[in-house]
């Protein structure tokens, strides 16, 4: 069938030119060629239309949820693909991805800086390239970006705060209660109570505001110490323990995150300790009793991923979007965690679906390209073997109708003469032997026999006969005369007489002439 439909596509429909008939075929054939590639290119899945780029300042179990959460997410926008760029803390390297990825025209970045100050010229660059920028958890200094998604960072040193102040009395330190006009209740404290704070990186937003909330929060006569654990669980031990070599123990810790939290409990062992982030290395440290208790610190890599799709899709978003913090006491963390279990297995799940598809999908792509080679390359063969037959046959045609054709014209022509000619050497040799004996055969008579004119009968007698009529009048005569001679008792004079010869003189001389001999010597 394809074949057929091939050729009704291929083959010029009105009768042109060998030249244009090639280019015909030509043309026609590349655009059956493309028409079917085309075809091939449709029946591909969608590809991504946007590219978004992911600038990530750490790789810890905060930064893999938040990861995980977007793609997740990005299972509902196949039209965005995502490519990750992990600075591990540091502030160059984070710039020059950033960089990077304004080079590969992304069509929108995400970034969650390191440090405000010192990534922020990089963002700016991406803004003011036009790409648009969505800064999350941690902010950057200025507003050129396009939106916001993060904590509420001081609300958190907040409950750091209220935690302090709650822990207070337990700890036996409150001489008396809180004062009603107060903000924040106020305590008078016994011999002083000292709180070991495990500060973040300083130059990101998150610790700073987190100091801000503690700092504003905590009763007066709390004594804060301030450590940099720089977000690190192995930094905070590292940091507390040089404390410890050279102050008495804190009363209370509290550490910027769950890591440090809990780098800060294999320093200071028994001292009651709260971390922010309350995701699963926190929980699981809550429930075995290394750490007191954490706020929680949503990543919502979901949230960021749709207000990504957002802007791109020109559709309406909120600029800026701040994320509830809740204090995750012992009580809370152990269902926490098994939510927190649930959600990690459901998102290891997802992907380990997710790379199967992937493998599977890249699977599929080398058997499409096999599959393309393989029908590309049949096609071509077979294109070029059909055109090439095609041309042939053509070219052979056109051949048999230039050269083959005339010559067949012209023998069908001769034979048409030569049977006509035989019809007439017929009738003229009928017609002579009928009247052979009468002297009124002449050329005039037999032109009238025959209805021809002098000149023609001469040119038809001389095709038929190869001679004038007379001389075959007269040699038809000598043959009839040489029958009389040999089948009857007539003599020479008596012959010629009956045959019209004007003496038998004359008819010697003709018979001599013509059968090489004498009739008398027959
Ligand atoms: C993760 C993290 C969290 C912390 C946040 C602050 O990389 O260190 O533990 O809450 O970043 O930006």
């Amino acid at each position: 069938m394809f074949f057929f439909l091939y050729i009704s596509c291929v083959i010029p429909k009105k009768a042109v030119p060998l030249q244009s008939q090639k280019c015909c075929i030509m043309r026609n054939t590349i655009v059956i060629l493309f028409t079917a590639l085309a075809v091939l290119t449709a029946c591909s899945p969608r590809q991504p239309q946007y590219r978004i780029g992911v600038s990530q300042c750490l790789d810890d179990a905060w930064r893999q949820k938040m990861n995980y959460e977007m793609e997740r997410e990005l299972l509902l926008h196949p039209d965005m693909v995502l490519s990750r760029r992990i600075a591990y803390g540091n502030n160059e390297m984070q710039c020059a991805q950033i960089d990077s990825f304004i080079a590969e025209q992304v069509d929108l970045l995400i970034v969650s800086p390191n440090e405000a100050e010192a990534v922020k010229p990089a963002v700016t660059r991406a803004y003011r390239a036009g790409i648009p920028v969505i800064v999350a958890d941690r902010r950057v200094t200025g507003d050129e970006w396009t939106a916001f998604i993060g904590g509420d960072n001081y609300k958190v040193g907040s409950l750091m705060a209220q935690w302090i102040t709650s822990q207070l009395s337990s700890l036996g330190l409150v001489k008396s209660s809180a004062r009603s006009d107060c903000r924040w209740p106020s305590v008078e404290l016994a011999g002083g109570v000292v709180v070991l704070e495990v500060a973040g990186l300083p130059g990101s937003t998150p610790a700073t505001l987190r100091h801000q909330g503690l700092m504003d929060g905590l009763p007066e006569g709390v004594e804060v110490h301030s450590v940099m654990g720089s977000w690190y669980r192995e930094e905070a031990y590292k940091v507390v323990s040089e404390y410890l070599a050279s102050h008495p123990m804190p009363d209370l810790i509290v550490a910027h995150n769950d890591l440090m939290a809990i780098g800060a409990a294999e320093a200071a062992v028994g001292i009651p300790i709260m971390g922010v982030d309350g995701i699963k290395p926190g929980l699981q440290a809550i429930v075995e009793g290394k750490i007191t208790c954490s706020a929680t610190y949503s990543s919502r890599g979901d949230l960021v991923i749709d207000a990504a799709a957002r802007i791109l899709h020109n559709e309406p978003y909120v600029r800026d979007t701040v994320l509830e913090t809740v204090l995750v006491d012992a009580e809370a963390a152990y269902p926490m965690l098994k939510q927190d279990e649930d959600i990690t297995r459901d998102l290891e799940t997802l992907h380990l679906v997710q790379t199967q598809t992937e493998s599977k999908w890249r699977q599929m792509q080398f058997d499409r390209i096999v599959l393309s080679v393989f029908v590309a390359v049949f096609f071509i063969l077979f294109v070029a073997t059909l055109s090439y037959i095609i041309v042939r046959q053509l070219k052979l045609q056109t051949e048999i109708k230039r050269d083959i054709l005339p010559q067949l014209e012209n023998m069908q022509e001769a034979i048409q003469l030569s049977r006509r000619d035989e019809a007439f050497a017929e009738r003229l040799k009928q017609i002579v032997d009928e009247h052979i004996a009468d002297p009124n055969l002449n050329v005039e008579y037999l032109g009238s026999m025959l209805q021809l004119s002098r000149t023609q009968l001469f040119r038809r007698v001389k095709t038929v006969t190869g001679k004038g009529p007379l001389d075959y009048i007269r040699e038809q005569r000598l043959i009839r005369a040489d029958q009389l001679l040999h089948t009857t008792d007539m003599t020479i004079q008596q012959v010629a007489l009956e045959l019209c010869f004007s003496s038998a003189g004359y008819f010697t001389k003709c018979y001599k002439e013509y059968f090489g001999h004498l009739p008398s010597e027959r």
